[in-house]
């Protein structure tokens, strides 16, 4: 899985890596590392990165005393985040690690970028120590997809796309992420149920966004110390 976006990727890495740090997304990426930080909270040990990306996030990680490790599919966008923290080029399903190692992993705005994302979660779940962290923060995956219109202020039109599971470029900024590389949704249930089903057991969840319609959401979880009977 995952060859076309890595693909798309490596041809945008030096596009993402200005994007990220322009002053356009700058209030957002400053709300994702808030946001990121509230939910992961201080630690110490690895912290796997899953789908690192160009490492925008690896300060973030490192300031709560975490020692961050990415993995990323994206040669093209690893160029990058080498500056950044310590890297491994691996598919997040296929992570290059033994069962129950780490103590804890994030993955951040990733979730659209994989056909299936609860393959990546049951595989964070696999490296996660016993009681090991887990946070995810993407998109909010009611308000931000091919399905929202958000051109009109503070108000978003959701329409019927909300149900399609299937890969799209269509994007309401075509100057954006999305137009470039296209993007899977995944549904609020879809999300959740992925979580527990891999053996996360949630802990809290958290919205956020610069209005009333929040932009982005995420969550913790732990791996539950019998995970192993279930999966
Ligand atoms: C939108 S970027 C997010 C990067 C970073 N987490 C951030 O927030 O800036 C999505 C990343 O997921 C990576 N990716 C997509 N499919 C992957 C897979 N199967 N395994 C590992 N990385 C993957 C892409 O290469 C890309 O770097």
């Amino acid at each position: 899985m995952g060859t076309s976006a890595t693909a798309a990727y490596d041809k945008y890495a030096d596009w993402y890596e200005h994007y990220m740090s322009a002053d356009g997304v700058g209030d957002y990426v400053r709300r994702v590392h808030a946001t990121l930080g509230d939910l992961l909270g201080p630690g110490a040990g690895t912290c796997l990165e899953v789908c690192c990306g160009t490492g925008a996030h690896a300060s973030t990680l490192a300031e709560l005393g975490w020692n961050p490790i990415g993995v990323d599919l994206s040669r093209g966008q690893l160029r990058h985040a080498v500056r950044r923290l310590p890297v491994v080029v691996a598919d997040a399903t296929a992570l290059p690690l033994a069962d129950g190692r780490v103590a804890a992993a994030v993955c951040v705005l990733a979730s659209t970028d994989v056909p299936d994302y609860a393959a990546v979660l049951k595989e964070i779940a696999r490296v996660l120590a016993p009681g090991g962290r887990f946070v995810h923060l993407g998109v909010h995956p009611c308000f931000v997809g091919a399905f929202a219109d958000r051109r009109d202020g503070p108000r978003v039109v959701v329409d019927e796309r909300y149900a399609d599971r299937t890969r799209t470029f269509d994007s309401f900024n075509p100057a954006g992420v999305r137009a470039r590389v296209g993007a899977w949704h995944v549904p609020m249930a879809d999300l959740l149920n992925a979580a527990t089903d891999a053996g996360l057991r949630l802990e809290r969840t958290v919205e956020a966004g610069a209005g009333g319609v929040p932009e982005l959401f995420g969550f913790r979880a732990v791996r539950d110390v019998g995970a192993d009977k279930t999966r």
